[in-house]
């Protein structure tokens, strides 16, 4: 009787947490409420930005901050854990795109600006902070996000942060995912050693950020071992290491420094032999396609696009049968397309438009049965395009896109 007793107490406790704390004990979810602290933290944040949208308008009052616009909690203790600000409403811009060559563009109405209040501080258990595409004038990134020290994820890109890079974000040692792209003239480092402190980094992205005083950026990167994504893309990355004929980071699936006047072509580069997609367009790329490409026979993307490249089409490129998108447009390259471009048997998006190839391009479409985007403007092929067509019924019902002025093809 007296354990009976004691678990009708127990019950009637039960009772009474449930129809005045969280209820939701009682139907299963854990429903925890945030920390005034950290509430209070977050109204501080609100306090310092504009948002002439009203993106927070739900941040107010004594509610659970758990339940506020961008903010997701842990579910057990109640502590913020992420802060979602990236600015989500996006316009389309252009066609369809598999390969996100033509990026979403941001509608900046939407973007918060002002200053970031260093109440962010107070959130301990911040592990995922993005305040991507919105606009900060130019003011630089605040030194004290480097104290942030549990975050795994920081996007801080395309929000319009200007000056040196804050060299403190090297205390940031948990970061996974690093997201510094600049749509801001001035971004700048002067030096990136802070960088090689980021051992479990997989992703990193400083594409537009002034990066002419690292001399030292590929043994820095040298450093990263967890390395999936990297993008320098727009860097001023100065020739740099020369000697160094192996690199580190050989997980390295993606690699972009395309827009780099004097990247050259290092020897390490040929060690990335898992690459899955290269971009080296606008890098003053001469002569021919260059033969250490062999080495990288996994690729899916490959971009040599707005070069000097002036050879023909070597037979042995023909081997990347993994090949999906490949792009040759906007070089000097000339001469007939080998018969081994059959070879391309994953091809998606092909363009060699705008350089001096000639003869027929029947060929091109005998086996590209997955080709859906074909570029050929510009060029110097001859031949009659219709009759092909009839003779290739399988690339004729992939093809979506198919662009052919300045040729001269008849029909
Ligand atoms: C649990 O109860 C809470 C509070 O009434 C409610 O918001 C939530 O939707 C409920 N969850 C489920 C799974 O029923
Ligand atoms: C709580 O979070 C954990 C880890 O984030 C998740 O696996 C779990 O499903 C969540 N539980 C509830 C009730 O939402
Ligand atoms: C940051 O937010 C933007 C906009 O909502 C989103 O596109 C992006 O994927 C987010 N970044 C991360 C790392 O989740
Ligand atoms: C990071 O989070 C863990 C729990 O996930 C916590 O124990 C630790 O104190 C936090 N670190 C900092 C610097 O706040
Ligand atoms: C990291 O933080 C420690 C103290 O916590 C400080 O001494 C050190 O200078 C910081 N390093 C960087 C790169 O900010
Ligand atoms: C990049 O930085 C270098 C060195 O500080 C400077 O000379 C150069 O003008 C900068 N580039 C741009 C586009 O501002
Ligand atoms: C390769 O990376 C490891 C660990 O990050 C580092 O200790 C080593 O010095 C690096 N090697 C070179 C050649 O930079
Ligand atoms: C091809 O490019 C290389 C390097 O830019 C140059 O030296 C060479 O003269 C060019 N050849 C032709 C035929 O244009
Ligand atoms: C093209 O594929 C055929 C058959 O798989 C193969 O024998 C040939 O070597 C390949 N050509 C090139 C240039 O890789």
């Amino acid at each position: 009787m007296e354990n009976s007793s004691h678990l009708l107490v127990f019950l009637i406790a039960i009772a009474s947490l449930c129809s005045t704390i969280t209820i939701s004990f009682c139907n299963g979810t854990v429903n925890v409420f945030c920390k005034e602290s950290e509430r209070q933290a977050l109204l501080g944040f609100k306090r310092d930005l504009k948002d002439p949208m009203n993106r927070l308008s739900s941040w107010k009052g004594s509610g659970d901050c758990c339940s506020w616009t961008g903010i997701s909690c842990d579910n057990l203790t109640g502590h913020v854990r992420e802060l979602h600000f990236g600015n989500p409403f996006k316009t389309i811009f252009g066609i369809p795109d598999p390969f996100d060559i033509y990026p979403e563009e941001a509608d900046w109405r939407y973007a918060l600006s002002g200053k970031i209040n260093p109440s962010l501080l107070h959130l301990n258990y911040l592990n995922h902070l993005n305040l991507s595409y919105n606009d900060f004038e130019g003011i630089p990134i605040p030194s004290f996000i480097g104290s942030l020290k549990n975050l795994t994820y920081l996007d801080l890109s395309q929000a319009g942060f200007g000056g040196v890079i804050p060299y403190q974000l090297g205390n940031l040692s948990n970061l996974h995912y690093l997201n510094l792209l600049s749509n801001y003239p001035t971004m700048k480092v002067n030096n990136l050693q802070w960088v090689s402190s980021l051992v479990l980094l997989q992703f990193l992205d400083m594409s537009w950020v002034n990066l002419s005083k690292a001399y030292n950026w590929v043994d820095v990167l040298n450093m990263l071992p967890s390395l999936m994504e990297l993008r320098l893309s727009g860097c001023e990355l100065g020739h740099s290491s020369p000697h160094l004929s192996m690199i580190n980071f050989t997980s390295l699936a993606i690699f972009d420094v395309s827009d780099n006047e004097n990247f050259g072509l290092p020897r390490w580069l040929f060690s990335l032999t898992n690459l899955d997609s290269l971009y080296l367009s606008s890098t003053f790329l001469g002569g021919p396609i260059p033969y250490g490409l062999t080495s990288m026979t996994r690729l899916r993307i490959l971009d040599l696009s707005s070069n000097l490249l002036n050879s023909t089409i070597p037979e042995w490129l023909c081997g990347f049968d993994r090949l999906e998108s490949f792009d040759l447009s906007v070089n000097e390259l000339k001469g007939t397309i080998p018969s081994a471009i059959g070879n391309f048997t994953s091809i998606i998006s092909l363009n060699l438009e705008a350089n001096q190839f000639e003869g027929k391009i029947d060929h091109l479409l005998r086996d590209l049965c997955r080709l859906r985007e074909l570029w050929l403007g510009y060029n110097k092929f001859s031949g009659t395009m219709f009759e092909s067509f009839e003779r290739f019924p399988c690339a004729a019902n992939s093809l979506e896109q198919l662009w052919l002025s300045d040729n001269q093809l008849h029909d």
